[in-house]
């Protein structure tokens, strides 16, 4: 057995009278890509935000590198995220927000930035204010966002929204390169293409719960 990165335990979420998640028992090796698939409302988002600390479980818990996520760390560390659209401060540019984000880790400065910049196709754009993007620039520069620190885990709620074929192709490529450079994946998809194309692991949600759990490679 590979180790476990991310491990799901018995997790349930319960909002009022509705529950979204339960039953959930998902490890994550490391340096595996995971799908998780399922029809609008099945749970995915909030899976993702129990996984990052964003959304407290009703029961159960999230371990991330063997600590308790809302116990032992707020939130979890060494990830990149998108979660839904990326937020931006549309009055700077896209280069400004990225360097204040990175400022607070501090672990990569000015030079790393613009590259990751360049690997998304910003580059010529980094100077223009964020309102002035489009939904797709939007989209790449959340995907640097995620990448621009080179995290072990990189946890991706449907990261392609908004971006044209080539941008899907590229961004799918960028995912891959850190697949392959042994960050652990988890990623969100309702295109059949980027699962197939990404993941050696693909878990469908139904009504909160896991109906299929599938590994290909
Ligand atoms: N803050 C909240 N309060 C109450 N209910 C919520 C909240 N967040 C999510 N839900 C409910 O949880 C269920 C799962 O939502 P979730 O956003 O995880 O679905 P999803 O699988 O990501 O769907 P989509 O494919 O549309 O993104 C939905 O019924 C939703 O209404
Ligand atoms: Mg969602």
């Amino acid at each position: 057995m590979e180790n476990i990165v991310i491990d799901v335990c018995d997790l349930k979420k319960v909002y009022g009278e509705q529950t979204v998640l339960q039953d959930i028992d998902i490890g994550f090796e490391e340096g595996s890509c995971t799908g998780i698939v399922g029809n609008n409302g099945s749970g995915k988002t909030v899976l993702f935000k129990c996984i990052c600390g964003f959304v407290k479980p009703t029961e159960g818990y999230v371990k991330v590198n063997g600590k308790i996520i809302g116990k032992e760390v707020d939130f979890i560390e060494d990830a990149g995220i998108i979660i839904e659209t990326p937020g931006f401060i549309n009055s700077l540019s896209g280069l400004k927000n990225l360097e204040m984000l990175a400022a607070l880790n501090d672990k990569i400065g000015r030079e790393e930035i613009i590259a990751t910049l360049e690997t998304v196709g910003l580059r010529e754009a980094m100077n223009k204010k964020v309102k002035n993007y489009s939904l797709g620039m939007r989209q790449r520069l959340g995907i640097a966002q995620a990448i621009m620190e080179r995290p072990g885990i990189l946890i991706l709620d449907e990261p392609f929204n908004g971006l044209d074929k080539i941008g899907v192709v590229e961004m799918r490529g960028i995912i891959k390169d850190m697949n392959k450079n042994g960050t652990t994946i988890i990623i969100s998809s309702h295109n059949n293409e980027d699962i197939k194309e990404l993941c050696g692991r693909v878990i469908e949600l139904d009504g909160g719960m896991i109906k299929n759990d599938t590994q290909y490679k």
